[in-house]
């Protein structure tokens, strides 16, 4: 299936299509230099299929993890393509996660004014939410993501073959997007989550679908597109504490921000897909974390999204002090 993102700008194709990335030839423009972004996770024979597909490919491989979005990788980037003589009729190419996309989409959004991005995600939580959207961005200062452009790729592969060399623990990780689309947004989809045995195809389109419903919607997060902060606020707080993946964290980051039957029915689905739905954290540590990477409105409130029936989303004010106490159901 193709699914057609519109953004501000134009338009671009998200290729949902098993067996995709084998070829890249014919969805991307690669007759060019082509900086090729992966990580040392991602197995070589991706990056290289692509570099197989280009006139004059370029491959830079990162270090597996948050660290490499940062300003020094950025720069490695862009010395690279600029050493190679890329023009602004270059492009880049990102293989890899969520990491590895908004690093490499920088790249791209800032070399000589902005260059043609595209994106091949490796991972279920890049391909159902980071690939699609324009997000790029790198950390700085312990602060995630506070540099950065919106700058749509050109277009997205995203193929779940590649997804066959996922560890358990990492395809978990990306379920919880899913899960947290559904949960927010599509009471009937999370009921398929639920009860029933989605493949990895209908799991990837109908997140893609609802991706795209949002950031088409809100392309600059300017109210709706908040909706996919599900579970990142305390979300990001235990992701500081060090020890869980991305994923595992906003599923974690969820359960507070729900009550009674919801609470109950996401817990169960999180359980069912290999989420941690408990854990052992110090709130104190999570709730600086919160407060270190959010901004609290004026009366010192935060604004979280709640989802008070499956389905259906709510944006909250809740002080410090409230987040705090919701914390103890994790426990
Ligand atoms: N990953 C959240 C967003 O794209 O807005």
């Amino acid at each position: 299936m193709v699914i057609t993102v519109h953004t501000s700008s134009g338009q671009y194709d998200v290729i949902a299509e098993p067996g995709a990335a084998k070829t890249p030839e014919r969805y991307l423009s690669l007759d060019r230099r082509v900086l090729i972004v992966t990580d040392r996770g991602v197995p070589k024979e991706y990056a290289a299929r692509v570099a197989a597909a280009c006139r004059a490919p370029v491959i830079v491989t990162v270090p597996v993890g948050e660290k490499s979005k940062s300003i020094r990788r950025w720069k490695v980037l862009h010395e690279t393509m600029l050493k190679c003589g890329f023009t602004r009729n270059d492009c880049v190419v990102a293989v890899g996660g969520g990491v590895v996309g908004d690093l490499a989409g920088f790249a791209a959004a800032t070399y000589m004014r902005g260059i043609d991005f595209y994106n091949i995600p490796t991972t279920l939580l890049s391909l159902v939410d980071s690939s699609v959207g324009g997000k790029t961005a790198v950390d700085l200062g312990g602060v995630k993501n506070p540099v950065g452009a919106f700058w749509p790729p050109k277009c997205v592969i995203a193929d779940t073959e590649l997804l066959s060399t996922l560890s358990p623990r990492e395809y978990a990780a990306g379920m919880a997007e899913s899960i947290k689309m559904a949960a927010a947004l599509d009471a009937d989809f999370f009921t398929a989550l639920e009860n029933g045995t989605p493949t990895p195809d209908e799991i990837v389109t109908r997140s893609i679908l609802l991706k795209q419903r949002i950031v088409e919607a809100d392309e600059r997060e300017d109210g709706l597109r908040r909706v996919l902060n599900f579970g990142h606020t305390l979300g990001h707080g235990i992701e500081s504490c060090g020890g869980r993946l991305h994923g595992e964290c906003v599923a974690l980051g969820m359960i507070p921000m729900c009550e009674g039957d919801v609470r109950e029915r996401l817990v169960r689905t999180l359980s069912k897909y290999g989420l941690p739905t408990s854990c052992r954290i110090s709130k104190k540590k999570v709730m600086r974390a919160v407060l270190h990477d959010k901004k609290t409105n004026e009366n010192g409130t935060l604004t979280v999204v709640t989802v008070p029936k499956i389905g259906k989303y709510e944006f909250s004010d809740m002080t410090p002090d409230e987040l705090r106490a919701r914390l103890a159901v994790l426990s």
